[in-house]
């Protein structure tokens, strides 16, 4: 793009996690943000939350800068923004995050807590859809136990709970509002950005919020968590294959390629693959391996042979599409294994590159996914180098109910 050429199009929704707390209710060695719950940490969990929500353009988080190494860890794969570090208060650590972002000219941002790991998307949309037709929309949860005001162990009053509510992130802003709301508020200690509006005068609506949609403050409430994923994820197995036919290069047929492609590495090879796409073999079991664990029909299902549009296509894309299938269902990737059968090429030296390939697309780390190769010793077709052949068992894990 050069200078004059204008942005393509206003950033809509970018999601400002904020993640610089100090934990003290949580009274671990770990701060809260970093502490695993279930296969990731709460941090990886929220921020893959949004990231994969369809409507959201960016996720920015706000941290501390002494847990800037457990934040690298903890998003590792993931395209963020970079980080932003916060400030004493959660409103400053928001303001922070604000000042950070106004350059994108955001329409909407929508302010959410790391320490709430398990909002639906379905919530998230519909903030995002309120924001419509205002400038701040709310989470709230109707208060159904009665409410007393207490001192010194006797109570005071009972107050009537008719209008009360508890409130939860995120909370959807129009970005301008918002942030000039912020920095009109500076110096003031207010607990949600919602009274931040409120101060300067604006109008919040609510949405309905989520008893699921809880934060994690102390020990227990991240142990009631973990048994609620527990209890509500499973794992699948899917398996797949694939063969792909191995011919010579052929000077009178013009054919030029002089390599293969495996898991999207370009190995140099005296023969060439066939196929409708570009017949990366080693792509097209994992498809077939996670699209077995889903249930959802084989590659020719979602990529049929007879579609004129898939002819040389990049199979990494459908590596991708298999991927967010997974995401779209709220659930994860936990291993993958492929074996190539092959004479040759040798696979040992592309390894690293191929594991590169696929944790790059699949947002896994590298820990999380196993290549090896086999020959049969010289036996049948694969002996005989005409044609390459992969298996792959993919294990992935689902929410029996969507996140
Ligand atoms: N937060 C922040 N900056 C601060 C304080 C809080 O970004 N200075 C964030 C927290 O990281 C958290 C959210 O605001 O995601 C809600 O805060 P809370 O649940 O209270 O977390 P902590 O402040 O970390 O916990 P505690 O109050 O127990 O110290
Ligand atoms: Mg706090």
């Amino acid at each position: 793009m050069t200078e004059n050429t204008p942005p393509k199009t206003q950033e809509k929704t970018i999601a400002l996690l904020v993640a610089a707390g100090k934990s003290e209710r949580m009274q671990s060695d770990i701060p809260k943000p970093y502490l695993q719950l279930g296969e990731k940490t709460i941090l990886r969990q929220t921020v893959k939350n949004f990231l994969q929500h369809p409507e959201i353009d960016g996720v920015r988080v706000v941290i501390r800068r002494e847990h800037h190494v457990l934040y690298k860890q903890s998003i590792a794969g993931l395209t963020l923004f970079p980080c932003v570090i916060g400030g004493d208060t959660r409103q400053e650590s928001v303001r922070l995050g604000l000042e950070a972002i106004a350059h994108r000219n955001p329409v909407n941002v929508l302010v959410h807590d790391i320490a709430r790991p398990r909002t639906s998307h379905a919530l998230i949309s519909q903030v995002i859809a309120a924001l419509k037709t205002s400038k701040a929309v709310i989470p709230a949860m109707k208060v159904n136990d009665t409410i007393k005001r207490i001192a010194n162990g006797h109570v005071r009053e009972t107050i009537d709970r008719e209008q009360l509510y508890t409130v939860q992130t995120p909370q959807g802003f129009h970005f301008d509002s918002l942030y000039a709301a912020h920095q009109a508020a500076c110096g003031k200690a207010l607990t949600d950005d919602a009274a931040v509006i409120e101060m300067a005068g604006g109008h919040v609506t609510m949405v309905d919020g989520d008893s699921n949609n809880s934060k994690i403050t102390t020990a227990e409430d991240l142990k009631r968590m973990q048994s609620l994923l527990t209890v509500h994820s499973e794992t699948r197995v899917g398996m797949g294959y694939d063969v792909h036919t191995l011919h010579v290069h052929d000077s009178d047929t013009h054919v030029s390629k002089q390599y293969i492609k495996l898991c999207g590495v370009r190995i140099p090879h005296t023969h060439y693959l066939v196929g409708h796409s570009d017949a990366d073999v080693g792509f097209h079991a994992l498809v077939d391996a996670i699209l077995g664990a889903l249930g959802e029909g084989d590659i020719g299902t979602h990529f049929p042979p007879s579609d004129a549009q898939w002819r040389g296509a990049d199979s990494a894309r459908f590596l991708l599409h298999a991927y967010e299938l997974v995401a779209n269902r709220g659930g994860a990737i936990a291993h993958l294994d492929l074996t190539f059968i092959c004479e040759q090429p040798k696979i040992g030296p592309y390894r690293q590159e191929m594991i590169r390939h696929i944790a790059q697309i699949l947002k896994l780390s590298h820990d999380r996914i196993s290549i090896k190769a086999t020959t049969t010793e010289k036996l049948g077709f694969t002996g005989r180098n005409e044609g390459i052949a992969a298996q792959a068992v993919a294990t992935i894990s689902l929410p029996k109910v969507q996140l």
